[in-house]
């Protein structure tokens, strides 16, 4: 059929619908087979579709990624009314100024290294065994409320050295960080995002203070303050960017990736041995997990610079174009037999976490994370199994998640 006869595609796809939330394939396979470029009235963005022209976008950076490049951002703020989110988020951004942002990935480098990973690891393991210490040994619990949605917040604060002490004040400001530039979200909810930012900024601050008075510690703060003494370019504001970032990008990403790992080995229990057998074939089962389970909604931003010719279609400075590398998750050009869940399979190139300059800073710590998390599940409840078909949440902006995840243990309580 020519393209101009289909109906429109916001008929077919409509992340926020519950028929996204119940079968999302049919709506991506949809939009994937409109063609490289597609116009999406409701969110007023284009949608790059082909995987070939994401990953030259990726790599090539030719698109920016500054939300204050976006046609409907709030107006950028002249430099002496910055607010502290400001001089982190537009001065000093990890989303602004390629040529920064090249400068803080390279210098920060070593702070990501398997090395710490390694390190962070060995902090994060006791708080996990200290939750399901806590959790004991019931017949049945909710795995989203007695585990996971307490593991992204432990484990950044802990990789960043936040001390505890921190902890309540910081987590009702953080939270909420991402949707500072979420472009879907109202005005309104993200200027209280934005006073909240400026919150845990202050306190972020209050730490660097404190530990510039303390001896090292083996923690990425410890090495940031570091780097900042070795590196010219890099200072404070860069590290206060970084690890609000930290928080943000590492905290909803982690939350719905423990929800979907669960899931989809207890509907795979053939498949968990596998999955677990070590850290390396974990990170492999955590592509398989992700395709299976297709949540991601939105995509990663971009903005168009410039007036352009993009991908044969006239794209506006400062229109929005999302890039959705999860379009061909069910494609069966793509992979063979997509509706089979193998952790074994193979993924080449590996863009689960990006590609080029703003390749995910916290992958390794993600997968690690969720690794040892599910390890001591599946240990501690070696008959686990799910106690329903858990009923799916399409209100997140971001992915489609469960609203509970009943599990029943096996244990005779
Ligand atoms: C399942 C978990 C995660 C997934 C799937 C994921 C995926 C991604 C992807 C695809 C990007 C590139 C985005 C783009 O091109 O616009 C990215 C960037 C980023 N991620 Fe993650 N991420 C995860 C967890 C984390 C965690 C735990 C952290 C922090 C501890 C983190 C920190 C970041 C940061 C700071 C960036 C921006 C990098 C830059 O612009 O240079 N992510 N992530």
């Amino acid at each position: 059929m020519n393209q101009s006869e289909l109906p429109p595609i916001e008929t077919i796809f409509n992340p926020h619908s519950d028929t996204y939330a119940t079968d999302p394939v049919p709506g991506c396979l949809a939009l994937l087979s409109r063609g490289a470029l597609v116009w999406y009235e409701p969110w007023q963005a284009w949608i790059m579709t082909q995987m070939d022209d994401i990953m030259r976008c990726w790599k090539e950076e030719y698109l920016s990624s500054d939300f204050y490049d976006w046609e409907f951002a709030p107006q950028r703020p002249p430099e002496d009314q910055w607010s502290n989110f400001e001089k982190a988020m537009i001065g000093h951004s990890l989303l602004a100024d390629h040529d920064h942002h090249r400068l803080i990935r390279r210098v920060t480098a070593p702070a990501f290294s398997r090395n710490v990973v390694d390190k962070i690891q060995s902090k994060i393991e006791p708080d996990i065994k200290m939750l399901f210490d806590e959790l004991g040994k019931p017949g049945e619990f909710d795995y989203i409320d007695a585990i996971a949605q307490h593991i992204p917040f432990i484990s950044i604060t802990r990789m960043v050295g936040i001390p505890e002490k921190y902890w309540p004040a910081i987590r009702r400001v953080i939270l909420t960080f991402t949707e500072t530039w979420n472009p879907t979200i109202s005005d309104e909810r993200r200027e209280a995002a934005r006073a909240d930012s400026n919150r845990a900024i202050d306190i972020i601050r209050e730490v660097i203070a404190e530990r510039r008075d303390q001896p090292e510690r083996d923690d990425f703060l410890s090495t940031l303050l570091a780097i900042e003494v070795e590196n010219e370019g890099f200072n404070e504001w860069d590290i206060v960017t970084l690890v609000l970032a930290l928080i943000g990008a590492g905290a909803d990403t982690t939350l719905v990736a423990q929800q979907w790992s669960v899931y989809s080995l207890l509907k795979n229990p053939d498949q968990i041995s596998k999955a677990l057998r070590s850290a390396e074939s974990f990170a492999n089962a955590f592509n398989e997990i992700s395709r299976w389970g297709l949540s991601s909604k939105m995509g990663f931003a971009r903005y168009a610079p410039d007036d352009m010719k993009l991908l044969g279609k006239s794209v506006r400075k400062g229109q929005m174009i999302l890039m959705m590398p999860h379009l061909k998750d069910y494609d069966p050009a793509y992979y063979d037999e997509p509706e089979r869940f193998d952790v074994e399979r193979k993924f080449d190139p590996d863009i689960l976490f990006g590609y080029g300059p703003r390749y995910c800073i916290g992958a390794a710590l993600a997968k690690r994370q969720l690794f040892i998390t599910l390890s001591e599940l599946f240990e501690r409840f070696p008959n686990l199994s799910l106690k329903n078909e858990p009923e799916r949440d399409g209100s997140d902006h971001n992915a489609v998640t469960f609203k509970s995840l009943l599990l029943s243990t096996g244990v005779s309580s």
